[in-house]
């Protein structure tokens, strides 16, 4: 599993640049099965998820080629259309292949994805929204199969602006028969990301980044060339780490719209952020002031994936904070691992945590649960004076390509073992 040995209590300086996004390559990667061609994507980067999704794609019958920044994939051959059993169970996302199996073949076959340590994570509203296509389930509990003679457009109003069934109905519907409105769908910049990759491959999708996503279907699609945007959430982590050491660091490959909410949360905390030119600067010094309410929100409202990292900067601040998670309902397993480095958190529920700033977290032994919640104890050992040791690394590189070399040139020190 591995862990990161982080000796905290310098102030972070230097530079780094933000890889590509995790959150949107996958989809892209599942859009690849479509276009039965060739499909050529930069950025892509080199974490965990994404070497899972590329043997969900030769687990397919794709052909598929990595150099670790531009992934080649040729889906002409794939002919697959079960999802592998053991890749559904490891990454929840790989759901997002259904829109696309269902797409190009008409058919899915997939384990039921688990649920995970930040709640249920159902698929109800991408099911319910492939039914309005014209899907038909078979009755199983734990599997899901499902087939169409042919998509049919639908107009699918979603409950919940959910990221993934949103980009799951994009999929399903680029090649579908007629016209697929999406209302009330996310708005995201990663669903922005996708819609510019189908369009590239000749599809006809408008209206990402508004609630209302309007996809006429077309008969077949193309090769396409295309490039990744940069990960917001990386992007947010790396400004934590600057603004929880008092640092002064640079950032490039990061798109300011994008991160905005973490941007104007750390300027309201008393953190100096500026652009010079393709760069974003942050300067952090003395005690940061509590936020009196964080609250988490689909886009463009403070980001869920950034909860966690934040809830770890609240805690070295002077004063009280609020933080409320309304995406997950248990996005909150750093907290008691926080604890244990001197942090003064009290859950409210499940979905409420009083933050009381503690002058300065002290290193110690934590574990990471999930991504997030690891990249926060990351963070928190730049803080704490000393040696913390946090274990299960693995879920860390699932979404960061090397998150200690990166930290390194902030000039901090920490360490895979
Ligand atoms: C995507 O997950 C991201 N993952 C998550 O990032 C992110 O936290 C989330 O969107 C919200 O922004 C990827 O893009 C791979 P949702 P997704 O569907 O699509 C409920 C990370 O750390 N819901 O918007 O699964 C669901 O239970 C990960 O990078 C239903 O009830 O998120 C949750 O409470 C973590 N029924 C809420 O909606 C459904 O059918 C948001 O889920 C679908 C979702």
């Amino acid at each position: 599993m591995g862990k990161y040995i982080v000796a905290g209590g310098k102030r972070l300086n230097g530079h780094v640049a933000v890889h590509g996004s995790k959150n949107a390559v996958l989809p892209i990667m599942a859009a690849t099965v479509l276009t039965g061609a060739q499909s050529v994507i930069h950025n892509c980067p080199d974490i965990a998820d994404t070497r899972c999704s590329i043997k969900i794609l030769r687990h397919l019958g794709c052909d598929v080629d990595y150099d670790g920044y531009t992934l080649v994939v040729n889906s002409a051959n794939a002919d697959g259309i079960a999802l592998p059993e053991e890749a559904v169970n490891k990454m929840r996302s790989s759901i997002i292949f259904a829109g696309a199996l269902l797409g190009r073949f008409g058919v899915v076959d997939s384990a039921y994805p688990g649920g995970c340590l930040l709640g249920g994570r159902p698929i109800d509203l991408h099911l319910q929204a492939f039914c309005q296509m014209g899907v038909v389930f078979e009755d199983a509990l734990d599997v899901i199969i499902g087939k169409a003679d042919k998509l049919a457009g639908a107009r699918i109003n979603l409950a919940f602006p959910s990221v993934g069934a949103t980009q799951n109905i994009m999929l399903a519907a680029v090649l579908a028969c007629g016209t697929t409105t999406i209302t009330n769908a996310a708005k995201e910049p990663e669903i922005v990301d996708l819609q510019g990759f189908l369009n590239a491959c000749g599809a006809d999708v408008r209206g990402a980044g508004t609630g209302i996503i309007v996809i006429n279907g077309v008969k077949t699609l193309m090769p396409a060339e295309y490039t990744i945007m940069p990960d917001r959430i990386v992007a947010g982590t790396y400004m934590v780490a600057g603004a929880i050491t008092g640092g002064h660091i640079s950032l490039s490959n990061v798109r300011p719209p994008d991160v905005y909410p973490m941007a104007k949360a750390l300027s309201n905390m008393g953190v100096d952020l500026w652009g010079e030119g393709e760069m974003l600067v942050l300067k952090s010094g003395g005690r940061l002031k509590s936020l009196p309410r964080l609250v988490t929100k689909p886009y463009p409202g403070f980001p869920t994936d950034m909860q966690a990292q934040f809830t770890a900067l609240l805690a070295t601040t002077s004063g009280q904070s609020a933080v409320e998670e309304n995406l997950f309902e248990a996005r909150h397993a750093h907290i008691a691992e926080l604890a244990k480095m001197g942090a003064n958190i009290e859950l409210v529920g499940d979905s409420r945590f009083i933050i009381n700033g503690a002058a300065r977290l002290h290193s110690a032994d934590v574990t990471a649960k999930d991504l997030r919640g690891g990249a926060a104890l990351v963070l928190a050992g730049l803080n704490a004076c000393g040696e913390t040791t946090v274990h299960n690394a693995c879920y860390i590189q699932r979404g960061y390509v090397d998150i200690a070399a990166d930290l390194c040139s902030l000039g901090a020190d920490v360490r895979l073992a």
